[in-house]
């Protein structure tokens, strides 16, 4: 099985939901107000966004990636949001936005150090444009149980796909995403806080459910063939095959966990 990666962030999107709300009812974004999801896909999270500050509110998404951005148009058309939102296509180093415009600003799962990335000019540009006092929120996905009952396998999988992304193997650790509380506290961010989030996900399964956990496997681990024995792979390909009699998640007794962090701080009142 492979589904289009907007497809996957479609479907994870949705499996992933009520964590994501729970996130960002945490904020206490006040109604009316006005903010940005950068780095927004397809829009998943700005309808949920533009929920929290209600019709008297505004949520600008901006992606660098054209196709991203259709989808989200048009997501956000079919559920009635359209006059609550704006969608552009910019680069969250350089938003299209004066300084001290907004008052919130929501990032999930985009700001990663990666090669010429540096998550600095992100917050940098973040802290430009929010107004004092402004809220800051970024959220990652940081970890998931994806297959019980094979502990070995799945630390095999993780450590593969570890070693292979430079976001996840800084030789700088105050670049490693778990250290954002660090990048908020550098950049002069009050009030800074950690908050946790977690899915889960029980037998009956759905459909959809189970191309969604089908998606996070592959987004995951989906190509790290060579990178573990030949014996795992195997293992790993019967288990997330749906035409196979073990198939994981026919398992009437499977269940899964992911769990997210939400790094929050509120820009200085005197910047
Ligand atoms: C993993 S997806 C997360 C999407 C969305 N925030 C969510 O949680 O569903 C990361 C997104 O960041 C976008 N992105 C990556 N680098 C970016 C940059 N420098 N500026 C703006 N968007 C970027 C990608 O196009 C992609 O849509």
């Amino acid at each position: 099985m492979s589904e289009s990666y907007e497809l996957q962030l479609h479907l994870v999107g949705h499996l992933t939901e009520n964590a994501a709300r729970q996130a960002i009812e945490s904020m206490h974004l006040s109604n009316g107000t006005f903010g940005m999801d950068a780095g927004c896909g397809i829009g998943n999270h700005m309808m949920l966004l533009a929920s929290e500050v209600g019709p008297m509110g505004m949520v600008h998404g901006v992606d660098t990636c054209d196709e991203k951005l259709r989808i989200a148009k048009k997501e956000l058309d079919d559920h009635g949001f359209s006059s609550q939102v704006e969608l552009s296509k910019s680069d969250i180093r350089t938003l299209p936005l004066d300084d001290d415009s907004i008052d919130w600003l929501w990032c999930a799962d985009t700001l990663w150090p990666i090669e010429d990335f540096n998550p600095d000019d992100g917050i940098r540009e973040f802290k430009r444009v929010l107004r004092p006092a402004g809220k800051l929120g970024l959220y990652f996905w940081t970890h998931q149980n994806l297959l019980p009952g094979y502990p070995l396998l799945e630390s095999h999988l993780n450590l593969a796909y570890t070693s292979r992304n430079p976001y996840l193997n800084q030789r700088n650790p105050d670049l490693h995403f778990l250290n954002a509380k660090k990048w908020l506290k550098v950049h002069g961010f009050q009030n800074v806080s950690i908050r946790f989030f977690h899915v889960s996900i029980e037998t009956p399964l759905s459909e959809k459910q189970k191309r969604a956990l089908g998606c996070c496997m592959d987004m995951l681990w989906g190509n790290l063939h060579g990178e573990i024995t030949g014996k795992d792979w195997d293992l790993f390909q019967t288990l997330r095959s749906p035409s196979s009699e073990s198939y994981i998640l026919n398992d009437p007794d499977y269940h899964a966990e992911i769990y997210y962090t939400l790094f929050q701080g509120s820009a200085s009142s005197a910047q």
